[in-house]
């Protein structure tokens, strides 16, 4: 494949490139290639190409939930919100926390999802640590809930977090408030990096900030509705409820401060779909996330509140070397071509008639999109071009 006159961003200035793709890596970077035997030639005709987007954190509910979304469209919400790889949390149903489990997930999936994948494995309270150790070369991370959310995942007992903790070599945590501090705190002990998910309030940023100038291996993330939505828009759109809930104005400017400064390292969606009836009907923690993330993360980059740079760094590439995932989260040769074209010129509106998800709903309603996502390509492969799905070929990343 040959991606012609892509505008890139190298070295933090503007390019126009051509892109020469060869089993499925970037093979070739330079300002004309001519080749004749290239398979398919795309021309961005001078759009913004960015890497595709890892979103280290989603809830597909497959297998037990697949009412909400199954494997297949969230990863064409993925493909739709150029995102090309995601990481799969455990609270399905049954949970990701046995072996077993874990690899029949593995097994259903293949074949089925648009986009790359891994898969989160999850500590349990009943302390599964001897499968938490055995399964480390099968999955992204550990995950652990140190807060009730959904899913009745909580673990509490201190034993039981450090034996999660010492058989794992990266934890990602659900932690608010003072959570954080003992996340930072177990991590220290047992000298196992921490992946802090959805950071949503300027103290949580504080404490995160404190951690890494001690030099202690943490990491955090936030999520797009933390800093683009607050309590007020709870108020109009009642379906906005998630755990971490939506804070104030002043958290949201935190955690932008928090990203400009590098304590903060990756967004994440925490795509949580359920669907409006659900909601309506009784209090369901969590929304959707993937199809409108980099659409709206690339309102930033438009109102110059963050750059491109940065943008691609927290979206794609901190995240690979976060996970060790390799090969991917950047445009470089000998890299996996996991590539987005982006219309920065569109005026368009985000729409609810638009959603893939099986939720049917997007927060994200009525926001003008910064970008708009006109093609994704994950490994050389087309996988979504001008609204139309094409190639399922996404596979599990090492
Ligand atoms: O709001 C949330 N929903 N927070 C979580 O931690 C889990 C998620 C879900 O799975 O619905
Ligand atoms: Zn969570
Ligand atoms: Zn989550």
């Amino acid at each position: 494949m040959l991606v012609k006159n892509c505008r890139l961003i190298i070295d933090g200035i503007e390019q126009i490139k051509d892109i020469l793709i060869e089993n499925e890596k970037i093979v070739s970077i330079e300002d004309e290639i001519l080749k004749k035997d290239c398979g398919e030639i795309i021309d961005a005709e001078g759009r913004y190409v960015i890497p595709g987007v890892i979103d280290p954190h989603v809830h597909m509910r497959d297998p037990g939930l697949t009412h909400k979304e199954d494997f297949t469209t969230g990863s064409m919400a993925c493909a739709k919100g150029g995102v090309t790889t995601f990481f799969d949390m455990p609270n399905t149903v049954p949970n990701t926390i046995t072996k077993d489990n874990l690899l029949e997930k593995k097994k259903t999936h293949i074949g089925t999802s648009y986009v790359d994948y891994g898969f989160w494995f999850g500590g349990s309270k009943t302390d599964n640590h001897n499968e938490v150790k055995e399964i480390q070369n099968d999955v992204v991370a550990t995950k652990v809930f140190m807060n009730v959310s959904t899913g009745n995942m909580l673990v509490e007992d201190e034993k039981v977090l450090e034996n999660i903790f010492k058989s794992s070599k990266l934890v990602g945590v659900h932690a608010e408030g003072e959570m954080v501090q003992k996340a930072i705190s177990i991590s220290e002990k047992t000298n196992v990096p921490v992946y802090l998910c959805h950071l949503s309030t300027e103290k949580e940023i504080e404490y995160l900030r404190e951690a890494k100038t001690k030099g202690l291996k943490v990491y955090g993330e936030v999520t797009p509705h933390h800093l683009f939505l607050n309590e007020k828009d709870v108020e109009k759109n009642p379906l906005l409820r998630m755990k971490p809930e939506l804070k104030t104005e002043r958290d949201n400017e935190a955690l932008w401060e928090g990203i400009l400064d590098g304590t903060i390292d990756t967004i994440g969606t925490d795509h949580a779909p359920h669907r409006i009836e659900e909601k309506i009907e009784k209090l369901t923690f969590g929304i959707p996330g993937v199809e409108n993330s980099l659409e709206m993360m690339l309102k930033a980059v438009k109102c110059d509140k963050i750059s491109f740079e940065k943008l691609i760094k927290i979206m794609s590439e901190n995240t690979a070397k976060i996970f060790e995932i390799k090969n991917k989260g950047k445009i470089a040769l000998g890299y996996d071509a996991d590539l987005v074209i982006v219309d920065m010129t569109t005026e368009e509106i985000i729409s609810k008639d638009d959603v893939i998800s099986k939720c049917g709903w997007t927060p994200y309603a009525g926001f003008e999109k910064g970008g708009k996502i006109v093609t994704t390509i994950v490994r050389g492969n087309v996988v979504f071009n001008d609204g139309k799905f094409v190639n399922k070929i996404g596979k599990e990343v090492i």
